[in-house]
């Protein structure tokens, strides 16, 4: 394995490898440092935008020693420590036409009738970002909502403030939040979703001994007939409880 360093500032020049191994050299980017890596004719070329400058596209290039090609076209190094920040239906307060220095504190601020969503600041950072990232100006309405597949949802607009109501066909009923709200750009819960309405099933008995089973649902079905609240219930349970422990004790 080898080695070795070109950089290619304004004009490109090459330290290129010494000798031995027969390693193809990364295409030349101007205004970058880049490191090449062989090994056994596979070359992995790294690029590095020089101070004032960032790089777009792929900041590493593998050769593959098969197919004889690099697996990306090579980046390029834009003047500019870190890209011009662009804000679409809104402004700030950089003035565009000077390439951005690092350390550069930018502002943000939409248009009326636009939401900012993101950070209202960005500093360009040592290693070529915008943090925090760049925010867009929204108009604050929401994307269409899913539609459940065995229902459908009425809604005058999606603008921010309105609501959407959802309805399933006969026979399926509703899982989730019946109206969402649009709330600058985002819906306010998942869309539901329609489900086959279940046949209600009898309470299913938890005793294992069958005949225990039917007798207390009997029991039940007798209290409940009656008439009784769920407090009269709860104390006749109560009573039952007790005559059950006399008979077990006596
Ligand atoms: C690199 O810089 C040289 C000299 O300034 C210029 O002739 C060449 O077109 C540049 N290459 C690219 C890809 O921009
Ligand atoms: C290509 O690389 C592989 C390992 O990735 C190696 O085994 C093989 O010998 C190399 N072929 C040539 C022609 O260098
Ligand atoms: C190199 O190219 C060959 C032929 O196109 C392919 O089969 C192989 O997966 C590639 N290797 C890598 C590491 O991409
Ligand atoms: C933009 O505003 C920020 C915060 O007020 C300030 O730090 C920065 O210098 C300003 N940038 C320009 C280009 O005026
Ligand atoms: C950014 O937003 C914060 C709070 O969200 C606010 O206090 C601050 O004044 C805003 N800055 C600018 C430059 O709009
Ligand atoms: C949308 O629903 C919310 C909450 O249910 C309610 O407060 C609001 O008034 C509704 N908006 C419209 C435009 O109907």
């Amino acid at each position: 394995m080898k080695s070795w360093l070109i950089s290619c500032i304004l004009v490109t020049e090459w330290l290129l490898p010494t000798s031995g191994e027969d390693c193809p050299s990364p295409p030349p980017v101007n205004n970058s440092i880049l490191v090449g890596t062989c090994m056994e004719g596979n070359v992995l070329g790294t690029y590095i935008c020089i101070k004032g400058y960032h790089l777009v596209g792929k900041k590493e290039l593998l050769y593959n020693n098969t197919s004889l090609e690099w697996d990306s076209p090579a980046p390029i190094c834009h003047l500019g420590h870190c890209p011009i920040p662009v804000l679409v239906n809104g402004h700030m307060n950089s003035s565009n036409l000077e390439p951005v220095s690092e350390g550069e504190v930018v502002t943000f601020e939409c248009d009326t009738d636009y939401i900012l969503k993101g950070s209202n600041w960005s500093q360009c950072q040592k290693n070529n970002m915008w943090i925090p990232p760049l925010p867009i100006c929204s108009t604050g309405q929401c994307p269409p909502p899913r539609k459940p597949k065995l229902g459908h949802f009425k809604a005058r607009d999606f603008n921010s403030g309105s609501n959407v109501t959802f309805y399933c066909n006969d026979g399926y009923q509703l899982i989730g939040a019946q109206s969402l709200q649009c709330m600058d750009g985002e819906w306010s819960h998942e869309p539901p979703i329609c489900e086959k309405m279940e046949v209600k099933k009898e309470a299913s008995c938890v005793f294992q001994e069958n005949n225990i089973c039917e007798t207390v649902q009997r029991w039940i079905q007798y209290q409940k007939a009656s008439g009784q609240t769920l407090e009269e219930l709860k104390y006749s349970l109560e009573i039952k409880k007790l005559q059950l422990e006399k008979i077990k004790f006596s």
